[in-house]
């Protein structure tokens, strides 16, 4: 393996502190580095492409990713290359089939919304973890930006996907009392361009392209699209806060 100069890994370290600066979190980044020390471990639980990950690395001991896609994993190591970062491993796997070992944080941004078993997930990441646990959860589940447009594709309203609001009873249910810090949401949801929110919205609103509801997205969309200099969001669409949900692994909530 090539030796890593000192102006190469500075300027990995500034390209991704630059991308998660893009995400406008900067409450959780500061959670995050209040716990992450150089002698951490990491498992992040949907890790994705290595939003969190990637940054991560570069802060901690080891980071592992769990993470079932494909093309989300093959992004990861393409990045790890890119920003010479060699602490960081993946399993392409659902969490709930992962084989993996215990880390002293485990974290799970974003993933639980689509989850069916939740409990089992939940208390599987409880397990794994050493010292703390950190999921972090919208107040609604981020496919509900398309929910105005549901009822013009479908002709009924849409069943939102549970979110913060419906995890914190299961946690309590389950005998675990996080805690949770709320954080600011930044700016309201947008797409860069009207022809990125069609496609998005199609997705999201399980329409196929070509398929006889497709113009229905189309035209509601081009009716509810508002261009902000940020990009194009939907009439009416505001920030909501996001949680940063937190516990000990023993299940008790704990300051500190
Ligand atoms: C919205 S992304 C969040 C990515 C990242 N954690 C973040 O906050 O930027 C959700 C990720 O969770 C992954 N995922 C979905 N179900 C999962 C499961 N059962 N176990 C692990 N990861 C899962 C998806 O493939 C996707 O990459």
């Amino acid at each position: 393996m090539m030796a890593v100069s000192g102006a190469t890994m500075q300027s990995a370290a500034e390209a991704w502190k630059a991308r998660i600066e893009a995400h406008g979190e900067q409450s959780l980044r500061a959670l995050l580095a209040e716990w992450i020390t150089p002698e951490t471990t990491v498992l992040d639980v949907g890790g994705d492409a290595g939003r969190y990950a990637l940054p991560l690395a570069l802060r901690c001991r080891r980071v592992t990713v769990v993470e079932p896609s494909p093309s989300m994993v093959a992004q990861l190591r393409e990045g790890a290359k890119e920003a010479e970062i060699e602490n960081i491993s993946s399993v392409e796997a659902g969490w709930e089939d992962a084989r993996v070992g215990p880390a002293d944080l485990v974290l799970c941004a974003n993933v639980v919304y689509g989850v069916k078993d939740i409990a089992p997930f939940l208390r599987k990441l409880d397990e794994k973890a050493r010292e703390r646990v950190v999921i972090v959860a919208w107040m609604d589940a981020p496919p509900s930006i398309f929910s105005p447009l549901w009822r013009a594709v479908h002709g009924e309203d849409r069943v939102e996907l549970p979110a913060l609001p419906e995890l914190l009873p299961v946690l309590w249910e389950m005998g675990i009392f996080p805690n949770v810090e709320i954080v600011d949401a930044g700016r309201p949801r947008s797409t860069p361009n009207l022809d990125v929110a069609l496609a998005m919205a199609r997705h999201l609103l399980f329409v196929r392209p070509g398929s006889k509801e497709d113009n229905r997205p189309e035209e509601a969309a081009r009716e509810m699209a508002v261009e902000t200099p940020e990009g194009v969001t939907l009439r009416g669409h505001r920030a909501r806060p996001q949680g940063v949900v937190w516990w000990r692994p023993d299940g008790k909530a704990q300051s500190g």
